[in-house]
């Protein structure tokens, strides 16, 4: 993983001055937990172990009763986003921010184009406005939502060491704006096969929800229950599917964003089972801790404000469905999509819910939510929470095990997290820029004492005291291992030489060369 360290006036605010010993804790990574204490300097784990040896002048944290676990990666970010005509709430700083306070340490946002805009100069606005804002350490996706060898050629530059991006989004859904039809889907996850990185989709039916919306507003339904109307679970689970097959037949690994019902799940697992290049799942905070029957609430603002693609689901049975995929891996990863809208942006959809801006809150309760319905529930234990919420995301997106890892030479990102810590959340107390809170007044017992990025002790003791700028901006290389296994590509089918008609017949061995 490469890493730029910016110095910003003439302090090279990137490294950390602070040695740290954490002691007496219970180090828990993906493969297993541990009794240990770690010592940290200059912003990397420098031991793990009992009976360190440490130098005079360290600060140390009691850990004693505490899990110390490697900082979480919410690998699906939207900050100071454009969308449906609004720009959502949290810029960079607040974002990451909120995102720190929860437990994560590394955020990974995308950047989205315009249809017919450079993909590199989207990356290079992305940069400008994250790299001196973000107080935890990120890396970017590029959405591909437009389709040209222009496009192709950018991704090329993108992949490159100057910019360091391995993964490309695409949206099924978002039709007259975002949306790639299954032809342009095809090329983008061939090109995707060809450099070695991942492709990422957002899995929905976007003709049938143009439609469903087409209907739906002629019948007067037009608030925000209409959104959830117009994008039924199968209209999730075809495009999975559909996602599937197409990235099978492109030879290419996938990664579906934000999984949201038992349906896709279901066909995510069909998936799996018969593909070679893996497929990957993604859940959500806000699937794992809420519901869809919010969309039938009175008030328009509490409604609009649980508005995101793929809806929330109204069958009660489905977040306890979703914990239980990523506690047995049907599912691998949980990110936040944290999307947030001012109220007075939700509004542009009073009228109208196609036009209520999509995305809600996640980064800063992602972890706990999940801790409280996963762990707290005994449906997985903190091994599979940091695979979930951590390991596996800096696998995938070949950042292990520099982060994701509580190890001797990873990275000091690290949450100190008390089992026994309760809080109410709250809008009142959350660090988002929006006065809602999706998961308002739920109680949830676990959550971070301390968090400590680059060695920095950013929350200390339930102080936060972020750093702005302090973040670096990650590189991530393709050809991850965790994903490609250091195999070579397999081999594409070569053309097969026929026979003129009358000529005798040769048998080919598919090389394009008679046996
Ligand atoms: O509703 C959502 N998910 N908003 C963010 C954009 C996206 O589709 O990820
Ligand atoms: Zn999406
Ligand atoms: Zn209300
Ligand atoms: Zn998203």
């Amino acid at each position: 993983m490469t890493v730029e360290k910016p110095v910003i006036s003439g302090i090279n605010i990137k490294s950390s001055q602070n040695r740290l010993l954490i002691k007496n804790g219970r180090v828990v990574n993906d493969d297993g937990m541990e009794d240990a204490d770690v010592y940290i300097e200059d912003g990397i784990i420098k031991q793990v172990g009992r009976n360190l040896i440490i130098p005079g002048g360290t600060r140390t944290i009691d850990a004693t009763g505490k899990l110390v676990m490697p900082g979480g990666i919410d690998p699906h970010t939207h900050f100071e986003l454009e969308m449906m005509g609004a720009k959502t709430a949290d810029d960079f700083y607040k974002g990451t921010r909120a995102a720190v306070a929860g437990g994560t340490t590394t955020i990974i946002d995308f950047v989205l184009p315009q249809k017919g805009q450079s993909l590199i100069e989207a990356y290079n606005n992305w940069r400008q406005k994250a790299d001196n804002k973000v107080c935890c350490d990120y890396a970017l996706h590029v959405g591909v939502t437009w389709w040209s060898a222009s496009v192709k050629k950018e991704m090329e530059q993108l992949v490159s060491e100057q910019y360091g991006v391995n993964s490309f989004k695409m949206f099924m859904a978002y039709k007259d704006a975002w949306m790639l039809d299954d032809y342009e889907l095809t090329c983008v996850m061939e090109a995707c096969t060809e450099l070695r990185a991942l492709p990422m989709v957002h899995a929905e039916n976007g003709h049938i929800i143009a439609r469903n919306t087409e209907r739906l507003l002629a019948r007067g339904i037009s608030g925000p229950e209409g959104h959830q109307l117009a994008r039924d679970e199968e209209v999730e689970a075809e495009a999975v599917n559909r996602a599937c097959v197409i990235a099978n037949q492109a030879d290419s690994p996938l990664y579906i964003v934000h999984m949201m019902s038992k349906s896709a799940v279901q066909a995510l697992e069909t998936a799996r089972l018969r593909q070679k290049p893996p497929v990957y799942g993604e859940t959500l905070a806000a699937t794992v801790g809420t519901d869809g029957t919010h969309y039938r609430n009175a008030c328009f603002r509490h409604a609009a404000a649980h508005v995101l693609s793929p809806p929330l689901r109204p069958d009660p049975d489905t977040p306890q469905a979703m914990v239980e995929a990523l506690a047995d891996d049907r599912l691998q990863l949980i990110g936040s999509d944290n999307c947030t809208f001012h109220e007075k942006d939700k509004e542009i959809g009073k009228d109208n819910f196609a036009k209520i801006p999509n995305g809600v809150n996640g980064v800063e309760d992602r972890m706990s939510i999940l801790w409280q319905k996963g762990v707290n529930t005994g449906v997985m234990d903190p091994c599979r929470f940091v695979s979930v919420t951590s390991a596996t995301a800096a696998k995938i997106f070949n950042l292990w095990p520099g982060k994701g890892r509580v190890t001797a030479g990873s990275d000091a990102d690290i949450v100190v997290w008390d089992p026994t810590l309760q809080r109410t959340i709250s809008a009142a107390n959350h660090r988002h820029a929006v006065p809602f809170n999706i998961f308002e007044g739920q109680t949830v017992v676990g959550g971070p004492q301390y968090v400590i990025v680059n060695g920095r002790v950013c929350l200390d003791d339930g102080d936060l005291r972020v750093a702005e700028g302090s973040g670096r901006f990650l590189k991530t290389p393709v050809d991850s291992p965790y994903i490609f296994g250091g195999d070579a590509p397999s081999a594409s089918p070569r053309p097969q030489h026929h026979s003129p008609k009358d000529s005798p017949i040769k048998i080919s061995n598919g090389n394009g060369t008679p046996d």
